[in-house]
């Protein structure tokens, strides 16, 4: 099988890591791709986010299967043209992928299907959530717990453009459970946790995410197919029964309430940081699964694996570009994996590209096992600003 797989972050490195282990793959190419996913794939320089220069790509490298990483692609229809033209595709159509692209659109489907997510209140008042609807990056939501925080969160939602609601807020451990689905079936992967503050205690303003681990303590690798059947499986019908039936990766972000499981979002993609966690720990052949075959799904052993994302010193602000980095051969030679996400090479040498630039992954046993493993690695890799938390899964 040709596959293709489109983004240039961690996720896809790691997605490509393990697509590149497939017995059924015969070439694999990335689109732009960074130079990690380039030492394991051949790499072309075209963007994600043009679906218009992606098509022709696809087929002029006789493309079997398009891997779409990040959403945007998907909201613009990427899933549609190629699925239109021929070519197979994992991600959903531009219709079903408004899960994540529109929030409102998101609350109707759980309406409809009786999942359980937090209520949308009628007037705003602390403590609750601003949420604005469209895309955002995840600067598009404002936890206000004082009357200050919600004037911000108002002003800053009315200064975006979009529509926006406010949501009640709910307190609890945050989980990310991951299900592939073809239309109304689906198989699920292992419960991962990602750390979205940018400083340890979870300090500081909301990132991409800063680091992921699985599995958890507090909910089970076993709990997962429940959580499927609860949450994930009545969207999926939901979204079939509206002729906008879902192939692709359904994510639920979801809070543990006092009150039981609540759904936060839903995105339309493998999640990033949390995929660098959960790859690490399947065994089995992925491909055929995102292909659209879920007869055998890969297993999940019993190994952890705990992600450490390295950023610019100006994370999340800004990003960095064009500094040295040194020591990621020395990582990987204590057996950890480096993911790339905003790197380059110039003239040769590996430089900054990005706000996060790396992602040390360390697996082992146990949780505590891959911790220790990801830091160690972590110690070795050095460039000027670099920063990371210290607590990923340290309370596991
Ligand atoms: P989102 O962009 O929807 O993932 O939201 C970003 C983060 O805001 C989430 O990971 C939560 O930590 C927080 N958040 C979103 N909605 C709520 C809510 N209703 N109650 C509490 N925290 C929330
Ligand atoms: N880890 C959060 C996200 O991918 O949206």
């Amino acid at each position: 099988m040709r596959v293709l797989v489109v983004g240039s972050g961690g996720r896809e490195h790691a997605l490509a890591w393990a697509i590149a282990r497939s017995p059924s793959l015969t070439e694999l190419h990335a689109a732009p791709g960074n130079p990690g996913i380039a030492a394991i794939a051949h790499c072309h320089p075209v963007r994600a986010d043009d679906p218009a220069s992606l098509l022709p790509l696809a087929r002029e490298l006789r493309i079997d299967l398009v891997v779409v990483g990040p959403e945007a692609p998907l909201v613009l229809g990427l899933g549609d043209l190629l699925r239109q033209r021929g070519i197979a595709v994992f991600g959903p159509n531009a219709a079903a992928a408004r899960i994540e692209g529109s929030k409102a659109f998101a609350k109707e489907v759980m309406d409809a299907a009786g999942v359980p997510t937090a209520r949308t209140l009628p007037v705003a008042r602390p403590p609750c959530v601003v949420k604005a609807d469209g895309l955002a990056a995840g600067k598009g939501v404002w936890v206000c717990r004082t009357q200050a925080e919600l004037d911000t969160g108002l002003r800053a939602a009315e200064a975006l453009g979009q529509p926006f609601h406010v949501e009640e807020l709910l307190e609890g451990p945050e989980l990310s459970v991951f299900a592939i689905a073809t239309g109304e079936e689906a198989v699920v992967l292992p419960p991962a946790r990602d750390y979205k503050r940018v400083g340890d205690g979870d300090a500081g303003p909301n990132t991409g995410g800063m680091g992921s681990f699985s599995p958890l303590p507090d909910v089970p690798d076993a709990e997962s197919v429940e959580i499927l059947d609860l949450i994930h499986r009545p969207v999926l019908r939901e979204l079939a029964r509206r002729r906008t039936p879902f192939h692709g990766l359904l994510y639920a972000g979801l809070m543990r309430t006092e009150d039981g499981l609540r759904v936060i979002e839903f995105n339309a993609r493998f999640g990033d940081p949390e995929t660098q966690s959960l790859l690490p720990r399947l065994d089995g052949d992925l491909l055929p699964v995102l292909a659209g075959d879920l007869a055998q799904p890969p297993q999940v052993a019993p190994r952890a694996a705990v992600t450490v994302v390295l950023a610019g010193g100006e994370y999340p602000e800004r990003g960095d570009s064009g500094t040295p980095i040194e020591g990621v051969d020395a990582a990987e030679a204590t057996g950890a994996l480096v993911f790339h996400a905003g790197t380059a090479l110039r003239d040769g040498r590996l430089v900054t590209n990005g706000g996060r630039v790396l992602n040390v992954v360390g697996v082992g046993l146990t949780v505590p096992e891959a911790r220790t493993a990801a830091y160690d690695a972590v110690s070795h890799i050095d460039f000027a600003g670099m920063r990371h938390r210290t607590d990923i899964a340290a309370n596991a």
